[in-house]
């Protein structure tokens, strides 16, 4: 591999534990305002001209999946997007993913491949045979590292800083893996840094995490809203996620918790001026929708930062 001060470059980008520093981080961020200031000033920035993308998802989405096409276009690259690999590419004959991953690098003779798959280790088996940098669009319930930096970009955005941050993750805490991979950026950018867990206790956030989250920062953990959100800086609302409960035969149990948080005016109210209030979409009813007009919700805003974020992320991957 050759050397770089770029420390994406060449490299699979497939899970938030590759992101060891804040340096990492804030390399990132500076191309991410780069290429925000060249999509604002309507500016073309062809930096990927003459190199090509492949966008393979094998389950639903609407933002990652968008944006990372339109990131791709806007650097110069020909993007090839599938959207329905469940549906439409050899893994309904019974081609495995690893098969897959090499028919698609020799076929396109693409210089990256981004992938979303119900799998948790998708994109690290994608990563064992390809020949290009695997970027890791979702795994399963597991991971979720680029809405993670999109996340932590809105909230730098927003407060100017990384540390001494007060942070409310509420909802599925068990299936949801952009708040898995949010909170071990928050741990690694700030030891004063707080998050505060809300779930019950079916859908708690696992074990090994709330362990290793404690070795750098104060993690609470709690079933109701209490006095969290008066305190908070951001408040992280997330969906419960109805397709695990259907896989694993457990719709009754979706139904009984689905409404178990919802963000209602007033209890947005309580919460400090300064706060924002962020969601990875889509949303299903845990944020109501007269909390839209609210100037402390950041939900749509957040997405468009994947855009600037995505953007930079497969000019690092691919270009040195
Ligand atoms: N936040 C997010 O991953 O949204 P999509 O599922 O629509 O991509």
């Amino acid at each position: 591999m050759e050397k770089s001060n770029n420390p994406f470059y060449n490299k699979h980008y497939i899970s938030i534990d590759q992101i060891t520093s804040v340096s990492q981080i804030k390399y990132i961020f500076k191309l991410a305002d780069r290429y925000k200031k060249c999509v604002l000033n309507h500016k073309v920035c062809e930096d990927l001209k003459g190199y090509t993308v492949a966008i393979l998802f094998w389950q639903p989405s609407t933002r990652t999946f968008t944006s990372f096409v339109a990131a791709a276009k806007r650097l110069g690259a020909y993007a090839i997007n599938v959207h329905g690999m469940t549906a439409y590419s050899s893994s309904v004959k019974g081609e495995s993913l690893q098969d897959t991953i090499r028919s698609i690098n020799q076929t396109t003779a693409c210089d990256a491949i981004v992938m979303r798959h119900p799998d948790n280790f998708s994109s690290l088996n994608a990563s064992k045979v390809s020949t290009c940098p695997i970027i890791n669009g979702g795994s399963g319930k597991a991971e979720h590292p680029t809405q993670a930096l999109l996340d932590l970009y809105t909230i730098y955005t927003k407060f100017k800083r990384l540390d001494n941050l007060n942070v409310v993750m509420c909802g599925d805490l068990k299936y949801g893996r952009t708040i898995k991979s949010l909170a071990k950026l928050l741990a690694l950018t700030g030891k004063n840094n707080k998050i505060t867990f809300i779930a019950p206790k079916e859908l708690s956030a696992p074990t090994e995490l709330i362990k290793d989250l404690k070795k750098s920062i104060k993690v609470v953990e709690q079933q109701d809203f209490d006095n969290a959100l008066t305190k908070a800086d951001v408040l992280y609302m997330t969906r419960v996620q109805k397709e695990w409960f259907e896989a694993e035969g457990r719709l009754e149990q979706y139904e009984a918790l689905k409404h178990r948080y919802v963000l209602t005016r007033y209890l947005a109210s309580t919460m400090k001026k300064s706060a924002m209030i962020m969601h990875p979409l889509p949303r299903v009813g845990e944020i109501m929708e007269e909390v839209d007009e609210d100037k402390r919700s950041w939900y749509f805003k957040q997405m468009r930062s994947g855009l600037y974020i995505r953007m930079a992320l497969l000019k690092s991957v691919i270009i040195k």
